[in-house]
């Protein structure tokens, strides 16, 4: 049961704090492109709760696409990107901007905005949920973050550990004794 799950972690973020930092990350990212078509990209698939919010908390028409790339060499992100499934649309002159749940090495996203940038795009921007600061690798130039977090392992709300705890509502470090 999904509460259940919850009881065994630390919260960090709840479903109120998440949804009020998306709204202000959204009447910044309607101020930047004012006037301007915007494509939002999501990274599958643990940026479909932020797409599906910070999407919808934007007061503006926006197109949405997806993407599902693949970095994980068992656990550690390799930074050797598959795609899996790639965007439908063109990127030509559009301003792109990638919504991700969260930036841990910067791997998988510095290969992604060279990858976007590489299709004649007017502009590609970064908007991610959390970051690690610590844990970052490569440096990425993100222009959205809602909120740096410390190098511990985050569930809830689009992320996962081994595919489980995305459907809920808050995020919440996992429980040792869950993954030990
Ligand atoms: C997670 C997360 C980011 C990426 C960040 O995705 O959603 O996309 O890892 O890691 P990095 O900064 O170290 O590259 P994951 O590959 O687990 O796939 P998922 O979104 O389907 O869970
Ligand atoms: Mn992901
Ligand atoms: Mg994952």
């Amino acid at each position: 049961h999904v509460e259940h799950d919850i009881d065994r972690t630390q919260p960090l973020y709840t479903e109120e704090q998440i949804q009020a930092r998306l709204a202000e990350m959204a009447r910044q990212i309607e101020a930047d492109y004012e006037g301007e078509d915007l494509l939002l990209v999501g990274v599958l698939k643990g940026a479909v709760m932020v797409m599906a919010d910070l999407s919808r908390a934007l007061q503006r028409h926006v197109e949405i696409d997806w993407m599902a790339v693949s970095s994980y060499a068992g656990t550690r992100s390799s930074g050797v990107v598959r795609i899996l499934k790639d965007l439908d649309t063109s990127l030509e002159g559009r301003h792109v901007l990638i919504v991700e749940d969260i930036i841990d090495t910067g791997l998988t996203l510095s290969w992604l905005v060279a990858n976007l940038k590489s299709r004649g795009p007017a502009s590609v921007e970064v908007a991610t949920l959390l970051r690690k600061p610590e844990a970052l690798e490569i440096p990425v130039d993100v222009k959205y973050v809602g909120f740096d977090i410390p190098n511990a392992f985050v569930i809830g709300y689009g992320l996962d550990f081994n595919e489980k705890y995305r459907n809920l509502r808050s995020i919440g470090t996992l429980a040792e004794h869950v993954y030990s």
